[in-house]
């Protein structure tokens, strides 16, 4: 690939996703296109740039924003938060919407949905009263095949092992050709659907729970800062926002006021 082929996908991606692919990794970028290309039945990374300069919105694009995500995720990962979530944020949440009975909650970067389906394992195993209470649990990514492998729910034995309890593997999954399939149950919990996070979020409802982790490490402080001020809007007084180990809202967004939970610090509407 030349450097204006470079320059054109790296512009397009940012404008699109808003992922900055950085100079001077040209590389990861032509092996990403070339592997691509091979899988659209194209000859090579220049000839799946010239197609898609030539419809630069047609359906290559879609394809090109989804191989240019890194979807790495793992189950309960970084332990911590999900600690917070069982000892002290669910608890609370349930206590507060205990009348009305409503929790919804949101995992924003939801990749191949170990993240979710740790969430649900989590509500089912400690909070089973959920299932007599209007609840939703939508899950959303920008990338389509990983929401694809999402929904089946089917991981391997090297997935499984990445943080997933041994208890839990056997109560919540079942094995099926070599790989562990989660329970039909748990996969009727939850709502995969692509959504961009730098574009319109449509029919958006309002959450008690937004998860957004390890995914505004890839933005821009100014892109970083938009997405934050809409998920103000989109959580419920007294809803929480949690966020990767390595992002914080601080010195971006104000209106977000930090609170240690455990081990784990989480952001709510000040
Ligand atoms: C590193 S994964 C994080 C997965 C999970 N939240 C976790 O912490 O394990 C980042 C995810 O963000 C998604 N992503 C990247 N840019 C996005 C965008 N503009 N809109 C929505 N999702 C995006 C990627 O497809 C990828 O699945």
């Amino acid at each position: 690939m030349t450097a204006g082929d470079h320059l054109f996908i790296r512009t397009l991606v940012f404008e699109q996703a808003a992922i900055q692919l950085e100079p001077g990794r040209e590389y990861v970028v032509e092996s990403r296109v070339n592997a691509l290309a091979k899988r659209e039945g194209i000859a090579d990374a220049d000839t799946f740039t010239s197609q898609l300069r030539s419809a630069p919105r047609g359906p290559l694009l879609r394809k090109l924003l989804d191989a240019m995500t890194t979807n790495e995720t793992s189950f309960f990962r970084d332990l911590h938060p999900f600690e917070s979530l069982k000892e002290s944020i669910i608890p609370e949440l349930l206590k507060a919407r205990r009348s009305e009975g409503r929790l919804h909650i949101w995992c924003g970067a939801a990749s191949s949905g170990q993240e979710p389906y740790s969430v649900l394992m989590l509500l089912n195993e400690h909070f089973p009263e959920i299932a007599n209470w209007d609840f939703k649990f939508l899950a959303t990514d920008l990338s389509f095949q990983i929401l694809n492998k999402a929904r089946l729910g089917r991981y391997t034995q090297f997935e499984v092992n990445r943080g997933l309890p041994a208890s839990l593997l056997v109560k919540y999954f079942t094995r099926q050709n070599g790989e562990w399939e989660i329970s039909p149950k748990l996969r009727r919990q939850v709502e995969f659907r692509e959504l961009n996070l730098i574009q319109d979020w449509p029919g958006m409802p309002q959450m008690d729970l937004v998860m957004l982790r390890n995914v505004l490490i890839y933005f821009e402080p100014a892109v970083k800062r938009q997405i934050l001020e809409r998920i103000r809007r989109v959580l419920r007084p007294g809803g929480y926002l949690i966020l990767g180990g390595t992002e914080t809202t601080f010195g971006i967004d104000h209106g977000f006021e930090r609170v240690v939970v455990g081990r784990t610090t989480v952001y709510r509407n000040r």
